[in-house]
């Protein structure tokens, strides 16, 4: 009997660019997820498609995980990898990562499978669509994540952006190209450890995630309320709309940021980045 674990995942650095083939930064998180033999319960379709990839008919699998799914921390990918992982121990991560991704686009429609690389590698990765998974060389990133309170729907808002560049195109592609050469400059400080820096590049990811209209009032709310107490910058994480969002804080900072997030009206969710990618457990 073989269990298996994923982990959930962070966007730090562009979100939506990313489904047109433009740069992510993604950090793995310590919050996961454990797939093993068992009765399936709430929504199965995702450990259903991986059993039908890989596992025998009539084949059940149970997800406990240590988050909420309203979070927006990935577990839908983290939940195909983790099975996937289970009924076949010895699948290397290629092969994990390309039958995920399969899944999730079949279910999902539009993905860019930032998340599903983020479940199967871990660590924190810069990464292109179908061309580049890269281990990023970073430890522990200081980071304080609060939850708006309001479930996003991704679909919806992939949907969104691709009405917007359909009919404003120069504009659209303008922001994504400004935000993916923001990522790769936010690599270079990431791995310096220059957070400072990163702080003032999450700002500008903000300010185009912003024009392009996926940020929301509750998010502005605690971004600023964040900013306002000293944090280097922030952002949204993930489609917007709602879920979560990042500050980057300095050790002396991180417990008025905190408080400052919580009286707006967010959830702080303590976690940490780097997590491992997908393991057996037995
Ligand atoms: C959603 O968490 C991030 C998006 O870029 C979608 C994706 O990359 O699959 C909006």
């Amino acid at each position: 009997m073989t269990t298996a674990r994923a982990p959930g995942k962070l966007m730090l650095f562009g979100e939506h660019g990313v489904v047109y083939g433009y740069p992510c930064i993604v950090t793995a998180i310590s919050e996961r997820l454990v797939v093993g033999p068992g009765e399936s319960r709430g929504d199965t379709r995702f450990i259903d498609a991986a059993v039908k990839a890989w596992g025998k008919p009539g084949e059940t699998f149970v997800a406990e995980s240590s988050f909420s799914g309203k979070y927006g921390f990935g577990s839908s990918s983290a939940v195909t990898v983790a099975t996937l992982k289970a009924i076949r121990s010895g699948a290397t991560n290629q092969e994990v990562f390309d039958t995920a991704y399969k899944i999730v686009l079949e279910i999902q429609g539009k993905a860019s499978g930032f998340d599903v690389a983020a479940a199967v590698y871990g660590g924190t990765l810069y990464y292109v669509k179908d061309k580049t998974i890269e281990s990023l060389p970073i430890t522990d990133i200081p980071l304080v994540v609060g939850y708006t309170g309001i479930k996003a729907n991704t679909t919806a808002l992939i949907e969104d952006v691709a009405r917007k560049r359909a009919a404003e195109p120069e504009k659209v592609e303008r922001i994504f190209e400004a935000i993916g050469k923001l990522v790769i400059d936010a690599k270079e400080k990431m791995i310096e450890a220059n957070w400072e820096r990163v702080g003032r590049l999450m700002d500008f990811n903000q300010e185009y995630l912003r024009d392009l209209g996926v940020s929301s009032e509750k998010l502005e709310l605690l971004i600023s309320a964040a900013k306002g107490v000293g944090a280097w910058g922030a952002k949204l994480s993930g489609a917007g709309g709602g879920d979560c969002m990042i500050a980057l804080v300095s050790k002396e900072k991180r417990q008025v940021v905190e408080e400052a997030i919580t009286q707006v009206g967010g959830q702080v969710i303590h976690i940490t980045t780097g997590a491992p990618g997908v393991r057996v457990d037995r």
